[in-house]
């Protein structure tokens, strides 16, 4: 299949070259020297191995990685016949720009290039990339072969058919991709920094200790999460339910934690969630009953899976 290069042979770039070879791409790797990346190499070679004979990994996939990752002995050599480009650099604005103007020089005029920047704006990376209808936003999480999303994130000079064709590359590597705007922390990031303030105020107001939180962040609402997203889950709670709740917490801590304006109008037109037929979503009359199965079925291998791991230790 076609060649893809990734450049930043690091905690990132690694799992990205994994996934993709996997995926039954060539992969090369660049990173500060030859040196670097031929270790790189040799060290997700090793971890695919050690993954599959504990059966996270397919069966042969140390073989497969022996096979399909490629060491290169700089950026340019790296992305010289690469249809593919992804950056995974340091996360650092003039490190990314040097790298960035490399891979243009050297890449073929047409290749897509993307950026696995967790925050930098999308926008001011491509200030350094000639041709920014080809550039974009591609953010994996970590570990990157297994958490599904990868958030696109295409600016306003991205060409719409490069946003499809990296969509199509995601989803044929196994990847659950979903096209996001360039606004800051993208949608992932500003989620989880959000909550993870709260939590650290809380901390510092004494209202509870960082193992408390974890405890109860896991075992409640977390446990729902790799279900139900938070709009889903709301529309289940009921929307007016929501509202009450949300309204003791604006008396007591403010403007900060203040019902949303979305929720007051969902409520004041009816429209309460799943028992009205209609909230952030749309829902049919079977949906409760298919959403019961879904849920009561997911809870229970989750608590069994969690019970196994823990045992396990
Ligand atoms: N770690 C995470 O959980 C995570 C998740 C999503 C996105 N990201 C983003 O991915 C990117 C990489 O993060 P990471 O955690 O893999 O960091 P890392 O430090 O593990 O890897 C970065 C790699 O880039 C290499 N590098 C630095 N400058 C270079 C240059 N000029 N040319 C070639 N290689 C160079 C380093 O030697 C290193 O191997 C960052 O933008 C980060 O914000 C990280």
């Amino acid at each position: 299949m076609s060649r893809i290069a990734v450049v930043g042979a690091g905690y990132m770039g690694g799992g990205i070259a994994q996934a993709f070879a996997l995926a039954g791409h060539d992969v090369t790797l660049a990173d500060s020297s030859a040196e670097v990346a031929e270790k790189a190499v040799e060290r997700l070679v090793a971890e695919g191995e050690k993954y599959a004979a504990d059966g996270l990994f397919p069966d042969g996939a140390g073989a497969v990685l022996a096979q399909r990752l490629h060491a290169a002995p700089d950026a340019a050599a790296a992305v010289a016949d690469a249809w593919y480009v992804t950056e995974a650099v340091f996360e650092r604005i003039d490190v990314k720009h040097d790298v960035l103007r490399t891979i243009c020089e050297a890449a073929p005029a047409d290749a897509v290039i993307g950026t696995n920047t967790s925050a930098i704006p999308i926008a001011e990376l491509a200030e350094a990339v000639t041709g920014p209808e080809r550039f974009l936003g591609v953010h994996w999480m970590n570990p990157s072969y297994f958490v599904p999303c990868v958030e696109v994130i295409p600016t306003t000079r991205t060409d719409a058919a490069v946003v499809e064709r990296v969509a199509d590359l995601l989803r044929e590597a196994g990847k659950q991709p979903t096209v996001v705007a360039d606004t800051p922390g993208f949608v992932a990031n500003r989620l989880q920094f959000a909550l993870y303030k709260e939590c650290t105020r809380m901390v510092e107001e004494g209202a509870a200790t960082p193992a408390q939180i974890d405890e109860v962040v896991r075992n409640s609402f977390g446990f729902r999460l790799p279900f139900f997203g938070p709009f889903l889950i709301s529309d289940i709670a009921g929307l007016d339910v929501y509202r009450a709740s949300m309204a003791t917490l604006e008396r007591d801590l403010g403007e900060r934690l203040a019902v949303p304006q979305a929720l007051t109008d969902q409520v004041e037109a009816g429209r309460l969630g799943l028992k009205s037929g209609e909230g952030f979503f749309p829902h049919g009359p079977e949906d409760a009953e298919r959403l019961r199965r879904y849920r009561d079925a997911g809870y229970a291998w989750l608590a069994a899976l969690r019970a196994q791991l823990d045992a396990e230790g």
